[in-house]
């Protein structure tokens, strides 16, 4: 009798490759006839227990990449944070080893795997601006698909075979439903969502060529601080995500905030986003890690808090925490702007056994204590 991962491993090798033959008789695979290519994928797949222990993290000195290694050493795991500092900055990395470099750079990643035995990677390193992406599509597919075949090859090279890859809601474009599951059509508006479902992608078929085993997290809306460790959004980038542009207006920093659109199909006609605390969004990387130890093949999980925040409701919340006025101005809507994107994490939540422990409130009062004090 076949135990269930091993069906669960059949169905997935012949959906990727369906030119060979399984019969299956009241739910269970009785007999089957494999490709040799798919015989193959399926022993390269069963041999991913080993303990993981040392991680490269790409990116990691960046706004989520820095919080989840301030994790990742509190749960003891060794860390080597390699990024070319572009958004990143060196005081966030804590006590990780940090390797200043760029995934264009070759020769640099064959050096750093030739010298670290990793077990894993946690691949954040990116290019995130949406807007820029459809000004330069060519600086995301070179640096978010380009680059990031660098560190698969490297990874195939040297025969590390786990990676958890930061995607984003962004490849789901505009959703037919809400909230969106991770069967939703992928439809992305904008380069930048592109590219992340073309790693997405290039993971499932160096999964069945190469053996690589990976998680994919689907991001929603990451947002909060941790002020006590010194960690948060970078402060001297222009901001384009909600929450730091709000707090700007609170602080006078800028005049106003703009709010793109007041007619949308939406409870109060502005956009709505599912905020997730850069800190929830942490430990699902430190589960990931756990679930990436058992678990075979590309695997795709939202990452969010299945909760809906429309724009006008982050300025009451962030007036009624700063107890400051917070001018707004109504434009028109920013093209390709979704009305509302909201994550069903049901599948991270049963299978990771993941909570997001952090609510609004949280977000923005860490956000403000991070941002008037930066
Ligand atoms: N911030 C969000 O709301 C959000 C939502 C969905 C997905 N994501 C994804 O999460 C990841 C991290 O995003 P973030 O908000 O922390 O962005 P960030 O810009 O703060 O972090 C990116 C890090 O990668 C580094 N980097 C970029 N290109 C590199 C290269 N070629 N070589 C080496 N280092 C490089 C940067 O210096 C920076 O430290 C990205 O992959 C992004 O697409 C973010």
């Amino acid at each position: 009798m076949l135990d269930d991962q091993t069906i669960s491993d059949l169905a997935k090798a012949f959906a990727a490759a369906p030119d060979g033959f399984l019969v299956v008789d009241s739910g269970h695979p009785t007999f089957a006839v494999l490709p040799y290519q798919v015989y193959q994928t399926l022993k390269k797949t069963k041999s991913n227990n080993k303990k993981i222990k040392k991680i490269l993290v790409t990116g990691g000195a960046g706004y989520i990449g820095s919080h989840t290694v301030n994790l990742l050493l509190k749960e003891d795991f060794e860390v080597v944070v390699f990024d070319n500092l572009s958004t990143g900055r060196k005081e966030a990395v804590g006590d990780a080893k940090l390797v200043v470099g760029d995934l264009a750079d070759k020769d640099a990643l064959e050096k750093l795997f030739k010298k670290e035995k990793f077990d894993a990677i946690i691949h954040f390193a990116a290019s995130i601006e949406v807007e820029e992406s459809v000004a330069n599509p060519a600086k995301y597919y070179q640096n978010n698909v380009a680059n990031g075949l660098n560190l698969l090859d490297a990874m195939v090279a040297n025969g590390v075979n786990r990676i958890v890859f930061s995607s984003s809601a962004a490849v789901y474009g505009e959703p037919e439903k809400n909230p969106i599951d991770e069967d939703s059509v992928c439809v992305p508006t904008n380069p930048y969502g592109e590219t992340k479902l073309a790693f997405e992608r290039i993971l499932k078929w160096y999964g069945l060529a190469y053996g690589i085993h990976s998680i994919s997290l689907r991001y929603f809306n990451a947002a909060g601080s941790m002020p006590e460790a010194g960690l948060g959004y970078d402060r001297s980038l222009k901001h384009t995500h909600l929450i730091p542009r709000v707090l700007d207006a609170a602080l006078g920093k800028t005049a106003e905030i703009n709010v793109f659109g007041k007619d949308y199909d939406t409870s109060d006609g502005t956009c709505v986003r599912d905020y997730i605390h850069v800190l929830d969004l942490a430990d699902a990387h430190i589960r990931a890690l756990a679930k990436l130890q058992k678990t075979p093949g590309a695997n795709v999980y939202n990452v969010g808090t299945g909760l809906g925040s429309s724009v006008l409701e982050i300025i009451d919340a962030t007036v009624e925490i700063t107890g400051r006025m917070i001018p707004m101005k109504i434009t028109d809507r920013r093209p390709g702007d979704p009305a509302k994107l909201v994550a069903n994490s049901k599948k991270l939540q049963k299978e990771f056994g993941w909570k997001p422990r952090h609510d609004l409130k949280s977000i923005i009062e860490s956000s403000w204590e991070w941002q008037k004090n930066t």
